[in-house]
């Protein structure tokens, strides 16, 4: 059996075979892989008995999951109001247009994902961006600019 159904089995193993346990298995597989590949869904459905279509509008409904594989750095925008406001929608863009894809995407290298949150708590230091986790407050152009060097040259 291949390593990642074999793992994936093992994270089945915790539910009982019910269709409302779909989120919790989700989650689980979410947090071990960092995304929920067409496998991994297939035998999430086939184990809880949801149909797979069923499965995808749940995952898609909420936000939190991901379908798609995750770069190796991911760069988060905050655009909660405060950061709105103080432009984080030009953020967004320069990344986009650095990165050369769109929020929600990954590099075809695989280096970087970007994405936008809501509110991150730190309103006072807007605009934020999380780097791998990391807060960077009072985005610039610049900044931008040295974050992402600090992260190649890492
Ligand atoms: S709105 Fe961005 S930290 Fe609050």
């Amino acid at each position: 059996m291949d390593h990642q159904v074999e793992a994936i089995d093992e994270i089945l193993e915790h539910y009982p075979e019910e269709p409302e346990f779909l989120i919790f298995l989700l989650q689980d597989i979410q947090s071990a892989y960092g995304f929920i590949s067409k496998e991994s869904m297939q035998m999430v459905s086939d184990y809880t008995g949801v149909p797979i279509t069923q499965a995808y509008s749940v995952a898609t409904f909420y936000q939190s999951f991901r379908l798609e594989p995750i770069g190796e750095h991911e760069l988060r925008v905050c655009l909660g109001t405060a950061c709105h406001l103080k432009g984080g929608q030009r953020i967004v863009e320069e990344l986009e247009r650095k990165l050369n894809i769109k929020a929600g995407e990954t590099t075809e290298d695989m280096m970087y994902t970007l994405d936008t949150v809501n509110c991150v708590g730190a309103c006072a230091l807007a605009p934020v961006l999380l780097a791998d986790e990391k807060y960077e407050t009072n985005i610039t152009a610049s900044k931008i600019k040295k974050i992402l060097k600090k992260i190649e040259s890492k």
